[in-house]
């Protein structure tokens, strides 16, 4: 089954109907993981990553809980949707970045599971941490969104994600220096996500929406205003996306 974590701006899978909330307790976390299960001909799980509300800060998500929880509701792929900043050409406000390499430069976030209390090591491939099949999949639901649009997203396939720690954003020199590393974007939450998901052997592909350009790419500073308007101006568009993955 196909499950889809919504980043910010997307916290539902939006049914009404066929629709069951489920809580998975997991042994990573005291809380239950709230899912939304959509159960039509084509059924699919849905994750919140900031809750509801968005309550929970990129830092402080239960990404262990999460993933374990996915895959106990019988999840076996994840697209992952994400709000980032641009930092390439062609990645401005409003396009559209399927990645395909990400550099993790977060730190202090629990990001295995294994370990001392599970008595196991594993080292797992991470060489592309994306799953090309659900990545070409996302590229082509997107091509196909933007043939039907007035006006066309740009769109870029492949790239690399840079992960920072947040909450906070980058600095402009933080953004100089993760250019020169090879960064197109700049998100919180791709990882430990992408590398949890294949520790449990789960394929995990991105679709990210960039809602600013990153710190110091402009003149300007980076306003929450701008960020929330492109969030919500992308949002029906992303849904498109999603709605196109779970008919394929
Ligand atoms: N930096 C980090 N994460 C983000 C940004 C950004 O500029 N925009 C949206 N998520």
């Amino acid at each position: 089954m196909l499950g889809i974590i919504g980043g910010s701006g997307f916290y539902s899978a939006g049914y009404t109907e066929n629709l069951r909330h489920i809580e998975v307790v997991t042994e990573y976390s005291d809380v239950a993981v709230p899912i939304e299960l959509v159960e039509t001909e084509k059924p699919f799980a849905f994750l919140a990553r900031h809750g509801k509300e968005h309550h929970i800060p990129p830092h402080e998500i239960n990404y262990r809980a999460n993933i374990d929880a996915l895959r106990l509701a019988g999840v076996t792929e994840i697209v992952a949707i994400n709000a980032v900043g641009g930092i390439a050409e062609g990645t401005g406000p409003g396009s559209i970045i399927i990645p395909d390499q990400l550099i993790d430069y977060t730190w202090g976030r629990h990001s295995t599971y294994c370990g001392q209390s599970k008595r196991f090591v594993q080292h797992v491939d991470f060489s592309f941490p994306f799953d090309q099949a659900l990545s070409d999949k996302l590229v082509s639901a997107v091509n196909t969104i933007n043939d039907q649009s007035e006006a066309a997203r740009p769109v870029m396939a492949g790239g690399v994600y840079g992960v920072t720690q947040g909450p906070r954003l980058e600095t402009a020199a933080e953004i100089r220096k993760m250019r020169r590393d090879g960064c197109d974007i700049v998100g919180m939450t791709a990882m430990p996500e992408a590398v949890l998901a294949r520790e449990l052997g789960i394929n995990y592909g991105l679709l990210a929406l960039s809602v600013n350009w990153a710190a110091g790419i402009l003149p300007t500073v980076v306003t929450m205003e701008e960020i929330e308007a492109v969030l919500v101006d992308g949002q029906q568009f992303l849904r498109r996306v999603i709605a196109r993955i779970i008919d394929a």
